[in-house]
């Protein structure tokens, strides 16, 4: 049989060549890390959780417009997408102050923000993906206005669609961090919502309790994060009551 070529490993997923030119496969392990990689684990189970739930919010986006990377789901770990070059950007888009802006500008957690904010992070492990304007973005080259433009209306309407979802089910969306991909389609390129979407790249709060339900219950050890993750996929019906990712066959 033969080896798949490895493309790429980043910290959570692993990219392979697709079976098809324009494709590859993104494979989702169950490694956790925080704070650029200083707070490791491997949680049984997430791999499976984030491919489903991203799965889930791509083809939300899908069904209303939004233009994303992902073609099919393969199996419990792995989804088919569109090959596509990514803008070297974390975009994040913010409704409540938290994590590092609450702490960069003394805002209490949980303080609801007069506008959704967008930031943009330079994605770059080995300086810790700093915080950058569209002046450092323009300046050294990493996408032209006419992106920006694009990326902050990718954003936008991700921050309403997912904001409505989760409300759905009784959550939260406090922020979220998406990346961004170039597809080319002759002479034109076209951007698209590329990574992930899933509790690894979200706050998730529950709306009644603030019971938190994303990474952050790993980065600050608030307890076990595939039953945050699970309770969101349970929520969305992702996965049926009662079934746990270790238990696949219980997976529709
Ligand atoms: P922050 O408050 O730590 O800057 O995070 C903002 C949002 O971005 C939060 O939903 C978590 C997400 N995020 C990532 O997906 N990857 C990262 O490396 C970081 C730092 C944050």
């Amino acid at each position: 049989m033969a080896r798949r070529k490895k493309i790429y490993e980043g910290k959570a997923k692993t990219l392979f060549e697709g079976p098809e030119p324009g494709t590859i496969v993104q494979y989702f392990k169950d490694d956790a890390t925080a704070f650029n990689a200083e707070k490791r684990d491997v949680i049984e189970g997430k791999g499976v959780l984030n491919n489903m739930l991203s799965e889930y919010f791509m083809n939300g986006l899908t069904q209303i417009g939004v233009p994303n990377h992902f073609i099919r789901r393969l199996n419990m770990r792995e989804q088919l997408v569109k090959a596509c070059e990514i803008v070297p950007l974390e975009v994040i888009v913010r409704n409540f102050a938290a994590g590092s802006m609450a702490k960069r500008l003394g805002i209490e957690e949980g303080t609801a923000l007069p506008r959704p904010i967008v930031e943009y992070c330079f994605k770059d492990d080995a300086l810790g993906d700093p915080l950058v304007t569209e002046e450092h973005i323009a300046a050294f080259g990493w996408a032209s206005q006419q992106d920006m433009d694009d990326i902050l209306s990718l954003a936008l309407r991700v921050n309403d669609f997912l904001s409505g979802v989760m409300f759905g089910v009784g959550i939260k969306l406090v922020d979220f961090k998406i990346e961004i991909g170039r597809v080319y389609e002759g002479d034109y390129q076209r951007l698209i919502v590329a990574d992930e979407i899933s509790p690894d790249s979200c706050r998730l709060w529950d709306i009644e309790t603030g019971q938190k339900l994303d990474k952050d219950v790993f980065r600050r050890d608030l307890g076990s994060l595939t039953d945050a993750y699970s309770e969101v996929a349970r929520r969305l019906g992702v996965m049926p009551k009662g079934a746990t990712p270790m238990k696949p066959t219980l997976i529709n």
